[in-house]
């Protein structure tokens, strides 16, 4: 932690202390009326939810009443449509909805950490002696803190320097963040830019060894960490004045700090201005490059004036209702405000032309934007804040949504290239797979909440392992579901040779009978056999659903249930399976059903076998686009979820990505994706349904079978004569 940062916190404490105090001996509430009250909107997180629980019941009294929202953005939106008075907003808020008429609100006041600064923070390049004018910085050393996102400080901020200084690079054969990079490797003789550069940590340490010079002047340009000494807020500070480099990004308040308590002379160093000159290092004079504005309070043109006078009187009060409503909008001055000239978001931001201007970036031609297809409005409407984040957090490429009327229209929209990404289902990932489509980063959630397909059967049944099923009678939730699929490979790979190459003619084959939900589904290339439906009740060819498949299991029609653990233990009574942790209480209940595995090793393990497991969605893209366009897409969903992911920075997120939406849930993202991943780091035992698609796709030879396997053979026969002269050369050693 950095003094300053250090001393914000000390300074929050003892204010809590007398706060505290103040309120516990002056007790003084007015009552006031609920129906006259103003709701304020206030983001639960993480890191808000304590405050929340413990501040707003205090507010009883108050004129205030708490309303409780998923982000910042929902807040907005409410206070926008009229559902509550008053949020607290950043200005990354504030520029994103600045160009929306549709959003009209006004700032009634500044929340202020330290009351006389008009600026949460300033930023200033601080040179050394050897450097006279800005063109003298071409060629020399760089200190920085560091390109990830860390709380008030965005890409907006860490990437403003090099912007103004560095012509913009567009070469299409890098991604736009190389480009930036080579740009800054070129530009400098070294620098220092430890920490994170990527989201993706194999891109992130290609491009370090690619462009080694933007690390040199770290402490350890081998590792380039976030643990350098020269990483980080005082880390560039220490960069400059150690010697490592010849202009440092910092913010004018640590700098003034490192000055001080290093005792370093100023007479060494310069500011370095934006018009191109140099400055003593004077920190009563600074030159700033950029500012960041505080937090500030809206509401809507109708409640404006009345809610800037509330606020205005609630000023000095360090105690009762109003210390704990302060508290509640997270920083403690307020400033007064002019009822008469309350502003517009945009009027506000004016303030601040460089952070404003900061937040306009020019693309590159031609348009790098990944378009991305959304099959309803709500979900196009989610797919806009999106967008509108990205923008003001600096995330890049930009994204442009773009509706189609169904799944399938959006999965021919990617075929014929008008669209990069779509997100798709788990039962939809073959057929995507089988025209063209694969998948970018998976939709993943903690293991038991994934999709977990078994074989289940009940507990008294006389199966043992998979193959025993032979002559059963089963339930599929559909065909060539999860379900489905899953044990076709597994029982291909099982019994070498005498597997129908056609998987509706080996699953109508091995069992007597079966119900497959929702057969009429199936595509028009050929009819079904019959006995794969004959078990069906009517109106099955309508369902799909796990807990319909478990029923034909449960009521004692089928053997067996090809269906999702996950839908199936909710609804099922606990210890209704044999692998569940039973209590005392329930010790004298047997469990009702078993899963199989394929080998009897697997049916004794208190771990349920599953034939497959699958993440809850997939963001889809070409099979064919560049590893280059993959590798910018794939990183941009990376950062995404480190942003607006559950794991977003500072206070309250401007924007969740799975979170709900206008209190829909699953709105794009499933209900419940956690984080985004592509190749996991799973601990779930069982098939990846990843590569049970592949395997599928690989056997799916059948009426061209006799082809490909001429095809194949000549190659199998390279290689084991490959293999075999290796192996000769290797003797003869
Ligand atoms: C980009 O790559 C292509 C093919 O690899 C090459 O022909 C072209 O010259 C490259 N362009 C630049 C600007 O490097
Ligand atoms: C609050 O205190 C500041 C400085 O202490 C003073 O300038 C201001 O007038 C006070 N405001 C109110 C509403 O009392
Ligand atoms: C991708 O490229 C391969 C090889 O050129 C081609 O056979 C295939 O059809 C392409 N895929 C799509 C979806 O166009
Ligand atoms: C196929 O079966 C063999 C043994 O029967 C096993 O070693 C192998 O891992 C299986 N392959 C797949 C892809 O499951
Ligand atoms: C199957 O084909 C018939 C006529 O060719 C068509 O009317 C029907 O909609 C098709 N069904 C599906 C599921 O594609
Ligand atoms: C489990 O069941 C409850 C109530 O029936 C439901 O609200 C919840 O969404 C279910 N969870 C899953 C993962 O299906």
């Amino acid at each position: 932690m950095t003094t300053s940062r250090r001393s914000i916190m000390d300074l929050r404490i003892s204010r809590w202390l007398i706060l505290f105090i103040v309120t516990a001996f002056v007790n003084s509430y007015e009552y006031i009326s609920a129906d006259s009250k103003w709701t304020l909107c206030l983001v639960d997180s993480v890191h808000t939810t304590q405050r929340i629980l413990s501040l707003c019941p205090k507010l009883a009294k108050s004129p205030i009443e708490c309303v409780i929202e998923t982000d910042r953005f929902g807040c907005l939106r409410r206070v926008a449509n009229g559902d509550v008075d008053i949020t607290v907003l950043e200005p990354e808020e504030l520029v994103a909805i600045r160009n929306y008429k549709l959003y009209s609100v006004l700032v009634t006041n500044e929340l202020r950490l330290f009351q006389d600064d008009d600026h949460r923070f300033e930023v200033v390049a601080i040179a050394y002696k050897n450097v006279r004018r800005i063109w003298d910085v071409k060629g020399k050393r760089l200190c920085h803190p560091g390109l990830d996102t860390i709380d008030d400080w965005t890409k907006i901020f860490s990437t403003y320097f090099e912007n103004l200084i560095i012509k913009k690079e567009c070469d299409a054969n890098m991604t736009l963040f190389e480009n930036r990079m080579h740009a800054l490797s070129n530009y400098f003789e070294t620098a220092c830019i430890a920490g994170p550069w990527s989201a993706d940590t194999v891109f992130d340490h290609q491009l370090k060894s690619k462009y080694r010079n933007l690390c040199t002047s770290c402490e350890k340009p081998a590792s380039c960490y976030n643990t350098d000494k020269y990483y980080g807020r005082e880390g560039a500070l220490m960069c400059l004045t150690d010697g490592m480099g010849d202009v440092a990004w910092v913010r004018l308040r640590d700098a003034r700090v490192h000055f001080k308590a290093q005792m370093i002379d100023t007479q060494d160093y310069k500011f370095l201005c934006p018009d191109g000159t140099t400055e003593p290092l004077n920190f009563k004079e600074p030159c700033i490059w950029i500012s960041k504005p505080w937090p500030v309070i809206v509401a809507r043109p109708s409640n404006a004036e009345n809610i800037a006078r509330m606020m205005n009187s609630m000023m000095n009060r360090t105690y009762n209702w109003e210390s704990n409503a302060l508290q509640l909008m997270e920083n403690y001055y307020i400033t007064s405000t002019d009822v008469k000239e309350l502003q517009t978001p945009d009027d506000y931001l004016r303030r601040y032309p460089n952070f404003l201007s900061a937040n306009v970036r020019t693309g590159c031609q031609p348009s790098r934007d990944v378009r991305w297809c959304l099959v309803s409005n709500i979900e196009k409407r989610k797919c806009g804040w999106l967008r509108d984040a990205s923008i003001v957090y600096g995330v890049e490429p930009l994204i442009s949504c773009l509706q189609e009327d169904s799944r399938e229209a959006c999965v021919k929209s990617v075929q014929n290239e008008n669209v990069d990404i779509f997100l798709a289902r788990p039962e939809e990932i073959l057929k995507d797979r089988m025209r063209g489509l694969k998948p970018i980063i998976h939709a993943m959630a903690n293991n038991q909440e994934l999709n977990r397909i078994a074989a289940i059967v009940r507990r008294n049944s006389k199966f043992r392992v998979i193959k025993d099923l032979k002559g059963a009678k089963a339930a599929f939730t559909g065909y060539r579901s999860v379900g489905w699929n899953a044990f076709i490979t597994l029982m291909r790979n099982e019994s070498d040779e005498n597997w129908d190459c056609s998987d509706a003619q080996a699953v109508s084959k091995f069992f007597k009978d079966s119900c497959v939900l929702g057969w009429n589904n199936k595509d028009n290339d050929s009819e079904l056999p019959a006995n794969l439906y004959s078990l069906c009740k009517e109106g099955a060819e309508h369902e799909s659903d796990d807990f319909s498949a478990f029923k034909y299991l449960a009521s004692g029609v089928v053997d067996v249930a090809f269906v999702n653990l996950k839908v199936i233990e909710n609804k099922t009574e606990p210890g209704d399976f044999y692998y569940e942790k039973i209590d005392t209480k329930n010790i004298n209940r047997l469990p009702k059903y078993r899963v199989l595995g394929p080998t009897l090793a697997e049916a004794i393990k208190r771990i349920p076998y599953l034939l497959a497991w699958t993440p809850l969605g997939s963001i889809m893209a070409h099979e064919n686009i560049t590893d280059l366009r993959r590798q910018e897409i794939y990183t941009m969903l990376l950062e995404m979820d480190k942003i607006f992911g559950r794991k977003f920075n500072g206070q309250a997120p401007t924007f969740l990505l799975y979170g709900p939406y206008e209190e829909n849930h699953g709105v794009i993202f499933p209900d419940g994706t956690r984080y985004l991943e592509l190749h996991g780091h799973q601990t779930l035992k069982g098939r990846n349904y990843d590569q049970i698609v592949e395997e599928f796709m690989k056997q799916e030879v059948c009426s061209s079978a006799a082809s490909a396997w001429i095809t194949q053979l000549p190659e199998t026969l390279f290689v084991y004569m490959l293999v075999i002269v290796v192996l000769n050369q290797l003797l003869n050693c």
